[in-house]
């Protein structure tokens, strides 16, 4: 269902500057948004053979997936059921079984616990103490967790329409060659009103600005989901489409290949900003393009922390309590805003 934006937007104003900050509306986002929606954690390669894990801290959130001894894939919280020890350090790995770091406790790669080490609790008391489990599943070739046992399946929470746009592009075909992670001295919200929006381009991306007409830009508002669209001068590398998903994914997806982009709050004035580049052709022909690619790209997400960094800063400072958004560009803004308000509201 597509929202109106202009009706809705004539008198929107943004988010309070509040919320860009206080640790308390991070602490309601980071359960009622990071902890109930599907999140993206890049490519499924590191997870296609038996007993090869990844894990990940997501929104302070500990993610451990893992194939497990049958290939099916398995997600859980990386915790330990004893006191709360790291079953493994961050990163992908294989084994055989997770041996608990602190005391050493070890889980069946399914989940359930295999040994209490030298603990001298009786078999009955350990009932019931598997691994905390969490929703993982692969679509496209994307690798996704959901710490909502009853969220609803990963198709259907994309939604028809996002999986329609991506239908046209190879994505699970294309090599994952590069990730690249950006620290970003803001709020995740900051990035995502950035994101969502085309009207600092001609002020921010210089680069970005002559290779598309700036003029044509659309920012296409759907349900859950938002798609940008500009005229491109011809030949230039911007030719594609660029899909924001909320609440932190965007798949910007070319001819010859994508970015996987999400950005996850590591503390209320903080987030980490994670791309992985996908190309379809890794041959020494196609390295030139490539890099020239990776590196527009990389020019542009400089620029945009930069801004976001500096956006960061005032509303930190106190002199701005709130503003207005514009109905012409910021339909995509109001819409992510609108949504972070329901969800905290739940
Ligand atoms: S916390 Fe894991 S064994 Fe103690
Ligand atoms: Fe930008």
């Amino acid at each position: 269902m597509a929202v109106e934006p202009l009706r809705d937007l004539r008198a929107g104003r943004t988010l309070p500057a509040r919320d860009y900050w206080d640790p308390d509306v991070h602490a309601v986002e980071r359960a009622g948004i990071f902890g109930r929606e599907w999140l993206c954690l890049g490519p499924s390669g590191a997870v296609a053979a038996s007993g090869s894990y990844l894990a990940e801290c997501v929104a302070g959130w500990p993610v451990l997936v893992v194939r497990d001894a049958v290939g099916e894939l398995r997600g859980f919280h990386n915790v330990c059921r004893h006191r709360a020890g790291p079953l493994v350090d961050d990163g992908s790995g294989t084994g055989r079984a997770f041996v608990c770091r602190y005391h050493g406790w070890s889980y069946e790669l399914d989940g359930s616990l295999r040994s209490a080490r030298d603990a001298g609790l009786d078999p009955e008391e350990l009932d019931g103490l598997g691994l905390l489990e969490l929703r993982v599943a692969v679509w496209r070739g994307l690798l996704f967790v959901n710490l909502d046992l009853d969220a609803p399946e990963i198709e259907e929470w994309l939604g028809e329409g996002f999986v329609a746009q991506c239908a046209a592009f190879p994505m699970e075909t294309w090599a994952p060659v590069v990730r690249q992670t950006h620290p970003i001295a803001s709020n995740w919200k900051t990035y995502s009103d950035n994101y969502l929006e085309g009207y600092h381009i001609p002020f921010v991306h210089p680069g970005l600005a002559r290779a598309i007409d700036t003029s044509s830009y659309e920012v296409h508002v759907e349900d859950g989901w938002i798609r940008h669209s500009a005229t491109t001068r011809e030949g230039a590398s911007t030719a594609g489409v660029w899909l924001y998903h909320w609440p932190n994914l965007a798949l910007n997806l070319y001819e010859r290949g994508m970015s996987v982009e999400r950005w996850l709050p590591t503390s209320a004035t903080s987030c980490e900003l994670v791309l992985d580049y996908c190309f379809a052709d890794t041959s020494d022909a196609a390295a030139a393009e490539n890099r020239r690619d990776l590196d527009s790209s990389t020019e542009t997400c400089l620029e945009d922390k930069a801004i976001c960094e500096a956006v960061q800063r005032n509303l930190e400072a106190g002199a701005y309590v709130d503003g207005l958004l514009s109905p012409r560009h910021e339909a995509g803004v109001a819409d992510f805003q609108a949504r972070v308000r329901r969800a905290r509201a739940v």
